[in-house]
């Protein structure tokens, strides 16, 4: 086992993006900022993506606006286009995330743009953020399966990687996006990611939906890979991958490495404090009103 993993927290945006309640811009800022003194170098705060389709990520220039920032932590975003980019920048994002799929259904019914498409329209971003020196991450969705087009096969994803990196990502994310993917799955992918790209670039991103996360994270601990995309409070889900609820939740998770033996630099209590608040945000258990429910 490694000494250190590092977990990049994704809830503010992967979890929060497909809850149905319309929340405050004041209630992501309060999340952020208790993240922010949890010890995370990287969190992804915001996406600049079409309101109309994902109308919970509309705040983002809002949400950036009002972090108590913390030196040392880079709030990230999500960028499909230049438009998305050029809102993203002038907010304030620290860095930026392009995000493509592995399979044609998925990119057509998340991005409105086939594989091809999608980074024509990646160009302009990756040559803005070079110009603006800003880190760009790649996201591969639907790694091991595809809502639509059923198992992706590893080369596809080895494909886009290469490509992802050719155009100037720093680190690619690999998303299984329905949490569908098994040990044997995850293997299998990252055995073929691992011919075009070293394992200091790449991360690990799993839904917990069939409740393989931690399995799928130790295959690619095992596979060399250090970065660990994950959501406080299992927020999550993707609005255009039906029955995908839940990220890893960055708590188990940090926990889960702790007991490995694995440093994650973060601290637990101001993590179980961000996943109280995070569960309450999304309506908490039973019998804990949710924020923002009149009372
Ligand atoms: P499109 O409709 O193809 O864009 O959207 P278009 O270029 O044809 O433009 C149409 C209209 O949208 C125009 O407005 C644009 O200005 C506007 P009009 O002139 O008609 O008034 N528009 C925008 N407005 C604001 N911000 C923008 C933007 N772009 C165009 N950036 C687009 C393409 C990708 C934007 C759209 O399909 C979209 O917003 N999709 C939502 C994507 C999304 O957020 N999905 C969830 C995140 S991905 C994910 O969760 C997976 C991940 O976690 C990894 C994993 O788990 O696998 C990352
Ligand atoms: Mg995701």
């Amino acid at each position: 086992m490694p000494e250190r993993v590092e977990i990049f927290e994704v809830g503010p945006r992967d979890g929060l993006q497909n809850e149905p309640r319309a929340i405050p811009a004041a209630e992501k800022i309060a999340l952020i900022d208790l993240l922010s003194q949890a010890g995370f170098r990287r969190i992804e705060a915001a996406s600049f993506v079409r309101p109309d389709r994902v109308p919970q990520m509309a705040d983002g220039v809002e949400v950036l606006a009002g972090l108590r920032r913390v030196p040392g932590v880079r709030y990230a975003a999500l960028t499909p286009n230049i438009r998305g980019y050029e809102r993203a920048h002038a907010a304030g994002a620290d860095e930026i995330a392009i995000f493509a799929s592995a399979s044609e259904g998925f990119s057509r019914a998340n991005i409105n743009a086939s594989i091809e498409e999608s980074f024509r329209r990646f160009a302009p971003v990756a040559a803005a953020a070079k110009a603006d020196g800003l880190p760009m991450r790649g996201y591969i969705s639907c790694v091991t399966d595809c809502p639509y087009d059923g198992p992706t096969p590893p080369g596809a994803v080895a494909a886009l990687a290469d490509r992802l990196l050719a155009l100037g990502c720093y680190e690619i994310s690999l998303g299984e996006t329905i949490g569908r993917g098994t040990p044997q799955t995850v293997a299998a992918m990252l055995d073929a990611v691992l011919t075009v790209a070293p394992p200091t670039r790449l991360a690990g991103h799993f839904h917990d939906t069939g409740g393989q996360a931690m399995a799928n994270i130790e295959v690619a601990l095992e596979a060399g890979l250090r970065v660990f995309d994950a959501a406080v409070g299992g927020l999550g889900g993707c609005p255009y991958a039906k029955g995908a609820p839940g990220n890893a939740a960055t708590e188990k998770v940090a926990a889960r490495l702790a007991d490995l033996g694995v440093e994650t630099g973060l601290d637990p209590a101001r993590l179980s404090e961000a996943a109280a608040l995070a569960r309450r945000m999304r309506g908490g258990p039973p019998g804990t009103a949710p924020l923002g429910a009149a009372s």
